[in-house]
């Protein structure tokens, strides 16, 4: 169960004159994958070699001679995000593997390389008899799923909404001129959530009017997208402020995983075999001690120890959770670069993962893995998504298909109409019966006085009939998402209902022809190698 709002960085850029005027030519030349082995990187490289403080100077200037973004902005994102991509490109062979990766994730410019071959150890062989979970159709239990909520603690009421910054709504210093679209209480597209619309949710949620959840599962992003600005400090206090806003609105264990957004800088999770200073044990040591309320001192040690994934069964059932930080296989995280040797499993996750797997399978129990980053997407290293899938091996046939991915829809109102979503889970077999997805609407005439929830769909009742009719026990399984994405690319229609909700009939792209048929090839992959996303 993965969450689909996670920031892609602008992108950098670099005051030594001659470094300077290097690497501003190079931009101008580098438009291709040869170029960006033969020119940009090594521009850029040159920089870092100065060291931090002059590649940190040099990039600003860059993005401010580029208008990438405001000043400020520039000078913020490079103070930040600077000395872990510095630090990479000190260590970078221009001409390497890993160097193919930083163009394609930093300039765009490569298309990910070849997959580096490795294969997934595991310590048993596939049993010939596996445990069969039969439904017995019995009253499904419910489950509650919501992300990126990405609360902006410094959301200012009467601010301006309307800015050229990557979030507004706040009093920003360089802002002259009336508020032209002052910032109402509960929200607005152009900025992050205010602590009132995240408290609205939770009340929504413990109200018994959207169901009955016994459990509630958070796929991350807690801070705000204040890239060029969070420091160590306010991430601190937006994790442990959102702790206490789940424990104090909910009254169901919460299963929480860690979102890029998670540490500051944004995206920075080094490995733990690169010497640096910027360790973030801090934001494990924050979680083991937040999340133990809800998954217990034990796996709230083991995340302190697993670079923040933990597993957990959920008391009085037969179902495990195993929650992964994603964020190792995270193309934004700059620190993954400084090598050209292969390292398949940065700070063992896939080993742990792998690990808890058999522990569910010896115990003939169900497992769901829930993460931050869909292991499919475009933003996902194609070698770490390749040995995922080596594990849960999916396939692109109805049926054969044996993995889907739950994506959560975002609080933050920047990626369309704020929601949550309610399962239906089967209590044998722990297979999801329906997914309803719950929204207020931003646009509506209340939504500033007091934001009303309401169904938006229960993806059964909309997608079943155009499936074919299910049973009563039959589940919206992997073959059942797999013939809904044939129904889409024969029935227009339906695929622009869809495309709709994909931001909640917040902001909806047209989506026709190539795009079309791009996002049903990204539905389907969960190897990042299928998914048809070109640079
Ligand atoms: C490292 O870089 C060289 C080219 O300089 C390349 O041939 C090699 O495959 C790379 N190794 C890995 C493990 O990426
Ligand atoms: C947003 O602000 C700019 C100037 O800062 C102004 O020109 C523009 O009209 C404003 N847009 C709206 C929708 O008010
Ligand atoms: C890390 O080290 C660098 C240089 O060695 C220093 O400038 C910086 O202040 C240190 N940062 C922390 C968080 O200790
Ligand atoms: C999904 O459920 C249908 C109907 O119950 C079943 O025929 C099919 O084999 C299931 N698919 C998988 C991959 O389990
Ligand atoms: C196509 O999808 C729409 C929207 O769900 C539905 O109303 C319609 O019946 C479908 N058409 C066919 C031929 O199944
Ligand atoms: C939200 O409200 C606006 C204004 O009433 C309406 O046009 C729009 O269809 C609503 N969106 C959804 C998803 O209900």
């Amino acid at each position: 169960m993965l969450s689909l709002r996670y920031s892609v960085i602008l992108f950098l850029v670099p005051a030594k004159c001659s470094l300077l005027s290097d690497i501003l030519s190079a931009f101008e030349t580098s438009t291709d994958c040869t170029s960006c082995h033969a020119t940009l990187l090594p521009a850029v490289q040159a920089a870092a070699q100065q060291g931090d403080a002059v590649f940190i100077s040099t990039l600003t200037t860059v993005c401010q001679t580029l208008k990438l973004a405001d000043d400020d902005v520039c000078v913020g994102q490079f103070q930040r995000s600077g000395p872990v991509l510095a630090h990479s490109l000190r260590a970078l062979d221009t001409t390497g593997t890993t160097a193919t990766r930083f163009c394609d994730a930093v300039f765009g410019l490569c298309q990910p390389p070849p997959v580096d071959p490795f294969t997934v150890a595991f310590p048993k062989p596939t049993p010939a008899k596996t445990t069969k979970f039969v439904s017995r159709g019995r009253q499904p239990f419910q489950v509650v799923h919501f992300s990126d909520v990405h609360i902006d603690r410094q959301y200012t009421v009467g601010s301006d909404a309307n800015c050229t910054k990557p979030i507004c709504c706040r009093d920003f210093a360089d802002h002259t001129g009336p508020v032209t679209d002052p910032a109402g209480p509960f929200g607005n597209a152009a900025c992050d959530a205010p602590v009132d619309l995240a408290q609205s949710m939770l009340r929504a949620i413990a109200s018994g009017n959207f169901g009955d959840p016994r459990i509630a599962v958070f796929t991350g992003d807690v801070v705000a997208h204040d890239e060029w600005i969070v420091d160590r400090s306010e991430a601190t206090k937006d994790l442990v402020d959102w702790n206490n806003a789940m424990l104090g609105g909910l009254r169901i264990p919460v299963y929480p995983t860690l979102g890029n957004h998670d540490s500051a800088p944004v995206n920075s999770f080094p490995r733990s075999t690169t010497r640096t200073n910027l360790t973030v044990q801090w934001v494990f040591d924050i979680e083991q001690f937040g999340w133990e309320p809800w998954i217990g001192g034990p796996s709230a040690a083991q995340q302190e120890r697993n670079s923040g994934s933990y597993a957990v069964v959920v008391p009085g059932t037969n179902l495990r959770i195993i929650s992964i930080n994603t964020q190792y296989w995270y193309k934004q995280n700059y620190w993954l670069y400084d090598t050209n040797t292969s390292f398949p499993d940065p700070n063992g996750v896939l080993a742990f993962m792998v690990q808890q797997l058999q522990a569910a399978e010896d115990r003939g129990q169900r497992a769901w893995l829930i993460g931050h980053i869909p292991p499919g997407k475009a933003d996902t290293m194609h070698d770490q998504s390749n040995y995922y899938d080596q594990i849960v091996q999916s396939d692109q046939t109805a049926s054969t298909a044996d993995s889907i991915v739950f994506i959560g829809p975002a609080l933050t109102p920047t990626s369309g109409n704020p929601a949550f979503k309610i399962y239906d889970v089967d209590p044998d077999t722990f297979e999801v019966m329906d997914a309803k997805v719950f929204i207020t609407n931003t646009s509506d005439s209340r939504f500033q006085v007091d934001p009303t929830w309401e169904l938006y769909y229960s993806a059964r009742d909309s997608y079943g009939p155009l499936v074919g009719p299910l049973a009563p026990t039959d589940s919206l399984n992997a073959s059942f998402w797999h013939r809904l994405t044939k129904v889409f690319e024969a029935n227009d229609t339906a695929f622009q209902l869809y495309n709709t909700r994909i931001s909640r009939g917040g902001s909806v792209s047209a989506c026709s022809g190539a795009c079309k048929t791009t996002t049903i090839c990204d539905i389907r992959a969960a190897r990042a190698e299928n998914n048809c996303v070109c640079q």
